[in-house]
């Protein structure tokens, strides 16, 4: 099957083009991309007036399973993500049973294959059971198809092992990938510690339970000679510390969600449980501070960090909700605006969601080269939707965004070459 896209506003970082250009798709691969492209038989897409971008990779996504199905399954978020844009996505650990084991490592890439319309790569956990204490089999995992390692949300505290981590993981040739927040530093802290939790009463969460933890793991690994990634960076001392790092030659990268590029703390002023996360929203300071590090090449990628919760557990007390907003839907759609106010190009953005996040795994996808896998996206920027979470494909709705009108959107989506999404007429395959 011969796919042509046709006229529409390529904007490939990966190999330097914005112009507008024909996509040629065949056999699962890009075959041309350049002006007037002919074919023969080929199913032609008018894109003329959208931009064609390669699909977009998630660096860190929560499928929740195996165990926790009732919050999100693989066919839910992988039909979810397709919708968003997101043809590649990297599913944290923190399942049940965790994904410590190339058992679980190899259920989880089984079922994608049979439910999910993309692709998705599983990230093991650094330790048994996340709790930090004994290494997984990083060899195993990595043989099972483990892209990288991360205990996420419950942070290695213990300085020795994530030392040892950090060795192996340069063995194997895999990156670590560290959620960032010294938990005896945060305590209890369920919002940024400023004046906006002294004016909520809600214990704070501060800037420096960030920090710590980024100047401790940027040094273990350039003393490991390791590659650490740094997952949705929120603080302005954490950008500083990755700028200095990576003009010394750390092998260190990173990740900014689009909520902590569009959001402050003021979000939560209202307790909205949808407005909590881990790490938390921070202040407008720290938001230009990550939008700074993304444009000037310190952050390599937007990740979502999707994480889904059920409405009966969102819908407590804000200090008993769980952290966590979705992403997936909606993720493009926040960070466009960037462009429209200034903060950042088409190409800035679009690289932020392509090639940097390839580059970070070390993937062959995300850039639209004779060659390449045919994933592929037609977005219109301009069009106007309302974000209703009960209408989208993740099985759980809790979104800061529900109900706001949102600009740009994702039209078609095509994974090696196959429609698999389709605003009008949804998701496709399997
Ligand atoms: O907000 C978050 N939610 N941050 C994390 O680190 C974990 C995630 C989750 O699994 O819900």
């Amino acid at each position: 099957m011969r796919v042509r896209i046709q006229g529409g506003r390529v904007i490939d970082p990966g190999s330097g083009r914005d112009e507008v250009a024909d996509v040629l798709l065949e056999d699962g691969r890009v075959v041309a991309v350049g002006r007037g492209l002919e074919s023969s038989e080929a199913e032609v897409i008018d894109a003329s007036g959208s931009w064609v971008t390669p699909g977009f990779i998630d660096l860190h996504t929560h499928l929740r399973e195996p165990g926790l199905e009732y919050k999100e399954d693989i066919a839910s978020g992988g039909r979810a993500a397709v919708a968003g844009g997101f043809t590649t996505i990297a599913c944290m650990a923190n399942t049940d049973p965790v994904n410590d084991d190339p058992s679980v490592t190899d259920y989880i890439l089984d079922q994608a294959k049979q439910d999910a319309p993309g692709k998705v790569l599983p990230i093991a956990a650094a330790t048994k059971g996340l709790e930090g204490k004994v290494m997984t089999e990083m060899s195993a995992l990595v043989d099972a198809g483990a892209v990288a390692f991360s205990d996420d949300g419950r942070t290695i505290m213990d300085s020795g092992i994530q030392r040892r981590v950090l060795e192996y993981s340069r063995l194997v040739g895999k990156p670590v990938i560290v959620h960032a927040e010294d938990r005896t530093l945060c305590g209890d802290g369920v919002v940024n510690e400023g004046p906006v939790s002294t004016r909520l009463g809600l214990p704070g969460n501060p800037a420096v339970a960030e920090t710590v933890l980024v100047a401790r793991d940027i040094q273990l690994a350039e003393l490991a000679g390791a590659h650490v990634h740094i997952a949705h960076v929120s603080t302005a001392g954490a950008v500083d510390l990755i700028r200095d790092a990576r003009a010394r030659g750390v092998h260190v990268t990173a990740e900014v969600t689009p909520h902590h590029l569009t959001l402050t703390d003021e979000a939560t002023l209202g307790f909205d449980t949808n407005t909590k996360m881990a790490p938390p929203l921070r202040s407008a300071r720290d938001l230009q501070a990550c939008l700074e590090g993304l444009a000037d090449g310190t952050i390599d990628a937007i990740a979502t960090d999707h994480a889904p919760h059920a409405v009966h557990e969102k819908e407590v007390e804000f200090t008993e909700a769980p952290p966590g907003i979705l992403g997936l839907e909606t993720g493009f759609a926040v960070v466009l605006e960037l462009v429209r106010s200034g903060g950042l190009t088409p190409s800035q953005l679009v690289a932020a969601l392509t090639s940097g996040p390839a580059a970070v795994l070390g993937l062959p996808v995300g850039r639209l080269e004779p060659g390449a896998p045919g994933d592929v996206l037609v977005i219109d920027p301009e069009r106007r939707w309302t974000y209703d979470p009960s209408k989208g494909f993740s099985k759980s709705r809790n979104s800061p965004w529900a109900g706001q009108e949102l600009v740009g959107r994702v039209e078609t989506s095509f994974v090696d070459a196959r429609l698999v999404y389709h605003a009008d007429r949804g998701v496709l395959m399997p």
